[in-house]
């Protein structure tokens, strides 16, 4: 596949309105995508978790219009959006060649979270895996062949990828692999349900969100990503994300926890390693991030678990565990990590199967 392949030829524009729902859930990278190249092509890549309770629900009503500027109004929560307006311009304004139905009709995009708004917790990734799933659904009412469904999912994950690149992973479930690489069928352009074995060790795999920080990301992925123009250890850093997913490939279908644990604890490090050293630097990690870590560190030497954390580019920790664990490790964080997390708040989640189609 090239990025032409998912240019849309001829569709019917008489459709004069519908609508269509869909909730995204958002991910959780193991290896993780930081760095990229021009139009959100990865510089390494990457494997995620899909997760299940923390999603985007999205209404997309269009209403053929006879103006062709682009035409669409926001609703967040119910309320009219302004916020949102500039960051769903650009993204229309990236995919429209793919689209071209984009000019033809007024959108009202009507949207909501599953988790709280101001909870540090990223929602492009579910959010504009939701949009794009919106589109694709109009793409498949207005198209004059019918979009088989291997396509069709490619194709959002196509473009959700240009609204947000970790996006192009919450289309599927339960693990994700986007970009090219050695180990699996990926491509840079979309992500693909990862083809390889996994053990039922990772079956309903857990991942509770430790709420540290809910502030404004202290460094937008955008800004980030460019940290890794020119950083000193960027290449090196591409390469150990390849040997990592190849390394985690082989524990995934070996079921090796131990070994997950430690591919999965390096990444998030590194992650925040390449931003700690890069010019300008940045510490993302907070006092109660550190405090986290060792407690993890602490329960899983003494009780043999295996327990462990990730992190994405803030203070927030991902708290991972199989689904034996989960009763034990429920408590360890209640009564031990919670009192870390800003007003106590931390959000249960776990493995998923991808984005559902409302009827
Ligand atoms: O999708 P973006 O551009 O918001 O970047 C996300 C980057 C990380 O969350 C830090 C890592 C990842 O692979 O999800």
């Amino acid at each position: 596949m090239i990025a032409e392949d998912f240019i849309l030829k001829n569709y019917n524009s008489n459709i004069e309105r519908g609508a269509v729902k869909w909730e995204s859930p958002s991910n959780i990278a193991l290896v993780k995508y930081w760095g990229k190249k021009k139009n959100q092509i990865p510089e390494n890549p990457s494997i995620s978790f899909t997760l299940s309770n923390c999603k985007t629900i999205t209404k997309l009503t269009y209403t053929k219009k006879e103006s062709k500027n682009f035409s669409f109004e926001v609703y967040f929560e119910g309320e009219k959006n302004e916020a949102f307006k500039p960051k769903i311009q650009t993204f229309f304004e990236r995919i429209e060649e793919y689209v071209p139905f984009l000019r033809d009709y007024h959108f009202k995009i009507e949207t909501s979270n599953t988790f709280p708004h101001s909870s540090g917790i990223a929602s492009s990734a579910s959010g504009m895996s939701a949009l794009a799933l919106c589109l694709m659904s109009v793409e498949r009412s207005l198209s004059v062949v019918e979009v088989a469904d291997k396509v069709f999912k490619q194709k959002a994950s196509f473009l959700a990828r240009l609204g947000s690149g970790s996006a192009c992973r919450s289309i599927e479930g339960e693990l994700v692999v986007w970009g090219q690489n050695e180990s699996t069928e990926s491509s840079d352009l979309y992500g693909i349900k990862f083809d390889g074995e996994v053990h039922p060790n990772f079956k309903d795999y857990q991942d509770t969100i430790l709420l540290v920080d809910k502030g404004e990301k202290q460094v937008s992925s955008t800004v980030g990503h460019k940290l890794m123009f020119g950083h000193p250890f960027a290449e090196q850093r591409f390469a150990q994300a390849h040997d990592n997913l190849a390394k985690l490939k082989t524990v995934l279908a070996s079921g090796d926890l131990q070994t997950f644990v430690k591919i999965v604890e390096s990444e998030a490090l590194t992650l925040h390693a390449m931003m700690m050293t890069s010019m300008p630097y940045f510490i993302l990690m907070k006092p109660n991030t550190l405090e986290i870590i060792n407690k993890i560190w602490k329960y899983r030497a003494e009780n043999d678990s295996n327990v462990c954390f990730t992190l994405d580019a803030g203070a927030n920790v991902h708290v991972l565990y199989p689904e034996n664990e989960k009763e034990s490790v429920l408590k360890f964080i209640k009564n031990e990590l919670a009192e870390f997390c800003q007003n106590g708040h931390f959000i249960t989640d776990f493995i998923g199967k991808g984005a559902q189609l409302h009827n």
